[in-house]
């Protein structure tokens, strides 16, 4: 695997890869990798000739209370894991080297931005489209894989590639799930044993309403209304949004009648965790 740390190099090496027609996709991630990230190396490398990935934590998504400097940065220990996945190029730049000073440039997908984790983040989805942007540029992937884990996140980049003609096919990946059901997740390395059991009621609230749905209710509100129940039997944890929404537009949904996005976020501790799941017809 060939390890880079400038533009300049990452930019050689991918243009080096896709030669002679081949199909490079691409795995953006904040490192700390989990067999989430691992599922969407493996797609991608199903998918493509070459994989590159990325690893940098993005200042530029993180609020100024988050937990941006104790992000877990277990680099060498990520190495391993995509060197065994046979991942041929690792693009890991510092945060100088991606913003440079006096940066002052942004993607931003306006109204998605402020939806669902946009409304109780402001900035986030700003900081995920700009460096999202950037790593097409300097990569240039075919495709892009993303974990179908950070929904909102998936429609804002959706809607992004869409309106600036990025020539990137966008490849959403199923959730990948401890074996008691919690969403992998790098922040799930926060919880203390007592917290990582609370967890589950994010999983459990979405199990209740996939039983009412599938037992023939259609009404948003009283879906809702249900989960909350659900996160009232565990006080320690405190909802930030359970919502039931169009997966594209992340406008909710009064009455389900095709493919909705149900969406939650709760802080469990001082950890933010999210999970969600689509209801099909
Ligand atoms: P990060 O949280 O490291 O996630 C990288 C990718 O892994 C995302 O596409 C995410 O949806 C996916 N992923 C995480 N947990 C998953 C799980 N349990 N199952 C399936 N996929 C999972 O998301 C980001 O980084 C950043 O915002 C990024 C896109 C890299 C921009 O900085």
């Amino acid at each position: 695997m060939k390890i880079c740390a400038t533009i300049s190099e990452t930019r050689a090496a991918c243009r080096d890869a896709r030669a002679g027609r081949k199909r490079l996709g691409l795995v953006p991630t904040m490192g700390a990798l989990h067999e989430g990230h691992l599922s969407l190396v493996r797609a991608a490398k199903a998918q493509c000739d070459v994989v590159a990935v990325s690893i940098f934590v993005n200042p530029t998504q993180f609020g100024p209370t988050e937990d941006l400097s104790k992000y877990p940065r277990p680099f060498d220990r990520d190495c391993q894991l995509l060197e065994k996945e046979g991942v041929e190029i690792l693009f890991a730049p510092s945060v100088d080297e991606i913003y440079p000073d006096g940066a002052v440039t942004w993607v931003l997908v306006e109204g998605l931005s402020e939806k669902l984790d946009g409304r109780s983040r402001p900035g986030h989805f700003r900081g995920v489209t700009t460096i999202v942007a950037k790593l097409f540029h300097i990569i240039e992937p075919d495709a892009a894989f993303f974990g179908q884990k950070d929904a909102a996140q998936l429609a804002v980049i959706r809607r992004m590639v869409r309106d600036l003609d990025f020539p990137v096919e966008i490849v959403a990946c199923p959730i990948v799930r401890e074996s008691d059901g919690l969403a992998m997740s790098s922040r799930n390395a926060y919880l203390n044993r007592e917290d990582r059991g609370r967890a589950l009621v994010l999983q459990h609230s979405l199990q209740q309403v996939q039983r009412e749905f599938q037992a023939g209710e259609r009404i948003a509100a009283k879906l809702i209304a249900s989960a909350k129940e659900v996160f009232a039997r565990e006080p320690h944890v405190v909802l930030d949004y359970f919502e039931i929404v169009d997966p594209d537009t992340l406008d909710p949904v009064e009455r389900i009648s095709q493919k909705t996005l149900v969406a939650v976020a709760a802080y469990v501790g001082s950890t933010r965790l999210i999970d969600n799941l689509v209801l099909n017809f």
